[in-house]
Formats: structure tokens, sequence, C-alpha cells
């Protein structure tokens, strides 16, 4: 698809849907985009009481010409509250519009309260472009086509004031974001840990990206146990890959991205009930986000170097599994005592996490679907984040608030707790109980961390899968928290 920055006026009246963003408590005078007939008949139903620019909030409105053949209408909130994220979700709820009726080009306007276009900055035409690349986003490549169903995302959208390349950064970030979300997507059958080593070795042959990737007789000599021990029971052996952009000239830092990658969780022998299983596919959204974002920080040439590393592994009850009762040793030295096989992505983290640990970045983080408890705490539209830099930690939540993500802190500082992961026989034990079940898992993380290493631990457990379609996410996989990353590295860079 491609954008196109015209100079608004009649100009945007020439594409099949025309979209238009407004504050609450807009007036007719904010209708002056369209047509000047058009704008009666919209005001009209307006006046009816069927739209109040509440956020996320749409009014379709048909025409009877040819172009526009519609307007909608789009909320952003109050102006007062409003967040770059809001633009992203009414350039969304347009471009969705127009898909849904296979319309081909769509133009987006804002106007503010004296109906004049909304001036755009950078972050806000970012905004608007990955809002319109998320509402061509569905993933139904193994699905015949319902007669029914008119979606076809739209070819060309019209921005005018935007900054063009904001736009493209904008569609660069987006796209990203679809493309871990079809990967995520991708059933246990068809993404195991070879064939993810396959789309990590092309996303580095297409971006230039450093790759090194540890196989099991590798992993076996440097010691690293836990991520072995996780992948025994599968009939595909686990692998550690770590994936590196380093920008051609400067480098602002560097930032050490791991995420989780179990590629099916079955639970292990120590296997979970039918209906937990559903959804486990989605397992590997981590890694496909760390994935992701070193390929999008590639395509955008940030001044910033960027590790992506996961441990890929699948968590089957073959009959090599290994099992409740274990002691492994991990990569650090540490050893775990095994109390439950189904708490298995903290031990493939803990040999990533230690591995990553010796590139000493200046920002290490952690990406996971970690704990159904998190999903207990937080619901399943909230994430956790957990940290040992406070000052690291308001960086990110602040990159976070303005992606449209939600993440909220949980505390590591219960001594009490801590407790509970101590082991008679090991160093640490690998699941603690249902109670603070994801802080537990936390601080577990921790032991593998080097000492002083600046890290965040989010675990997206839950947010990762949208049961049905909300805000811009479609049904799925929603690569929670690669938005959040990419602000997050964006800002590192000096953007
Ligand atoms: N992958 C799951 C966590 C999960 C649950 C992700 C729901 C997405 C949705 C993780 O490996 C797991 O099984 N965790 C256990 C830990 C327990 C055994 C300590 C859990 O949450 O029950
Ligand atoms: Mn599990
Ligand atoms: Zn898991």
């Amino acid at each position: 698809m491609k954008f196109e920055v015209s100079g608004g006026g009649a100009q945007i009246w020439d594409k099949d849907v025309l979209g238009l963003a407004l504050y609450e408590g807009f007036s007719e005078e904010d209708l002056s985009p369209l047509p000047p007939d058009s704008a009666k008949i919209v005001w009209l139903e307006v006046s009816r009481g069927n739209f109040k620019a509440k956020k996320g909030s749409s009014l379709v409105v048909p025409l009877a010409g040819e172009r526009p053949q519609c307007v909608v209408l789009a909320g952003l909130g109050k102006k007062e509250e409003v967040r770059a994220d809001n633009y992203r979700l009414a350039a969304f709820t347009a471009a969705r519009a127009a898909a849904n009726r296979k319309a081909s080009s769509v133009s987006i306007v804002m106007t503010d309260a004296a109906g004049h276009e909304i001036k755009h900055d950078r972050e806000i035409s970012r905004c608007v472009a990955g809002g319109v690349v998320l509402a061509g986003y569905r993933f139904e490549k193994y699905r015949s086509p319902d007669e029914d169903d008119n979606f076809k995302p739209v070819e060309t959208a019209d921005v005018p004031g935007a900054d063009p390349g904001a736009l493209e950064e904008g569609r660069i970030i987006s796209a990203g974001q679809c493309w871990a979300r079809d990967l995520a997507n991708e059933p246990g059958n068809v993404i195991n840990p070879e064939t993810f080593e396959r789309e990590a070795r092309k996303t580095a042959e297409d971006y230039g990206l450093e790759i090194t990737v540890f196989h099991a007789p590798e992993l076996e000599r440097k010691g690293m146990n836990a991520l072995l021990s996780v992948g025994r029971g599968s009939a595909t052996p686990p692998r550690l890959i770590h994936l590196t952009y380093r920008p051609k000239a400067e480098s602002r830092g560097t930032v050490a991205l791991v995420g989780k990658g179990i590629t099916f969780d079955s639970g292990g022998l120590s296997i979970k009930p039918a209906d937990s299983m559903v959804t486990m596919k989605g397992d590997k959204t981590g890694a496909c986000v760390v994935l992701a974002a070193v390929k999008v920080a590639a395509e955008l040439k940030l001044p910033l170097t960027v590790h992506a590393i996961t441990g890929v592994a699948e968590n089957m009850p073959g009959g090599g599994a290994y099992r409740p009762d274990d002691i492994i040793r991990a990569y650090n030295g540490k050893t775990i005592e095994v109390n439950n096989t189904d708490a298995e992505g903290r031990l493939t983290l803990a040999d990533a996490l230690a591995y990553a640990s010796e590139l000493a970045p200046d920002a290490l983080i952690d990406i996971a679907t970690l704990t159904g408890a998190c999903a207990v705490a937080l619901g399943d539209t909230t994430a956790g984040l957990f940290t040992n830099d406070d000052s690291l930690g308001d960086e990110f939540l602040e990159a976070a608030k303005r992606s449209g993500e939600r993440f909220w802190r949980l505390p590591m500082d219960d001594e009490n707790l801590r407790k509970k992961i101590k082991s008679p026989a090991a160093d640490v034990i690998n699941s603690a109980g249902r109670y603070g079940g994801a802080i537990t898992a936390a601080m577990f993380l921790e032991n593998f961390v080097k000492k002083g290493q600046p890290w965040i631990h989010l675990d997206i457990a839950a947010t990762d899968f949208a049961k049905e379609a909300y805000s811009y996410y479609s049904k799925g996989a929603t690569a929670f928290g690669m938005n959040s990353i990419i602000g997050f590295i964006l800002k590192r860079a000096g953007e």
C-alpha cells in the first residue's frame, strides 16, 4: 500500500472513502473539509445523536455520489486528553471501514474545534500510518474466502498535512507488528524451533543482520542446560538464536531484547488441561516481537545497536522429556530444581538472560508470555512490567503510554515472597505456587541477570492473544509490547 500527502481541500474528495477524525464537542464547522452537500447529510446524522466522537467510536455515512462513496467519522475523544495513539485508532477506524467495503482508497483528515486541519507532528504521522497498516491486517492465509465478506485492505491513503518521512516510518513499524503477528499466529505444526530458525536466518539475510545460532551440541558445550532440558521432550531440538543490528555509522548505545520462544507449550509432563493448551502456539510471541523489533531497527537505520536473543524450544511430553524433580545447572552456573515442567519459559529465559548479560547492554529487556498469574492480576489487555532499575522502568512506561499499550509495574521487593523460590536441593525452584505467581517468576529470572545490569521483564501472558477483535487488534496474535519496545528504542536512538 502507499501513502500520499495531498494539499487537502477538494483533493480529499477524490478517494473512495473520506475519513474525518474529530474531538468530542465538535461543531458543524468541523465538517467543513467535506463536500458541502455531504456535510449537511452528515451533520443531520450527527444531530440525531449517533456520534459524539468518543475515543474509538465511529459513524459511517453512505453518500450518493461515486467518490467519496461514504464518510467515516472517527472519534479522537476529549481534546485535553488526546494522545498520539488516539490518532492511530482513528486512522485505523477509517481505513478499516474502507477495507470492509472493498474501497481501495481513503483520505484521512483531522480537524480541530475550529474546522482547521490538525498540524501533524512526526509522532502523529507515524501513528496515522500505523493505524492504516493495522487496518489491513487479518490472519487468514489458511482460510478460503467467505462469500459475504467484503474485506480488502486499502491500496492508497491520502493524509493531508502529514510528514511523508514519518508516514514511511509508521508504515515500517506497523508492517513489522503485522509481521510479528503473522509469525505468532502460525500454528505449532508450521513453526517449530527449526522453522523459526529459518525465519530468523532469512530476516538476517534480508536486513543485513549478524546472526549466531547454537544448536544442541553447542548448547551442551556451553552448559545451557535449562534451555536444553525444556526442549528434550520434543522431536525438534531447541536452539539459541542471536541477531544483531549494528548501525553503519554512529551508535548511541546498546539495547538487548530477549524473547520467550516456546513454539508450543503443552506443559510437558506437567501437562496442561485441554482448554488451557489452546492458544499455546502463541507462547513464542516474545521471540516474534524481538525478531520483528530488530528487523524494524534495521529498516529505520537507527543509530543504536540492537540485539535480539531467543531460546527457541517446544515444550512436549515426549520420551526424553525433562521431569519434575530434575535438577539442572543453568548457563550462569546456578542450579534449578524443577517442580513443574509447565513453568518452562523461565528456564529458557534463564539461559538466554545469562547469555544476554554477557553483552553488558545499556538496557536489557525480556518479553515473555510467562504466567497465567499475570493475566489473573491485570486482565488480558494490560501487561506486567518488572524491573531492577526504577529510572529504566519509568522510561519504558513512558514509551508504553505513548504507544497505547497498557503496562503496569508490579513489585519485586517482597522478601517473604522471594523465599518461595528457594529450594532445599538447588539454588532456586522453578515454580512457587499460585499466590504472586507473576512476581515469583520475575524473581526467578532475576537470578540469571548479572548484578548491576539494568533490566526490565515484560509479562505479556494473555495480552499476546486477542480472543475477539478490539481497538486496532484483530482476533488472534497482537504482538503486544512491540510498539512500546520500538517507542523505547526510538527514544534511545534520539528520535
Ligand atoms: N505459557 C504459559 C503462560 C501463559 C498462560 C501464557 C496463559 C498465556 C496465557 C507458561 O509457560 C505457564 O504455563 N505458566 C504456568 C506457570 C506455573 C506452572 C507456575 C501458569 O501460568 O500456570
Ligand atoms: Mn508453560
Ligand atoms: Zn509457556
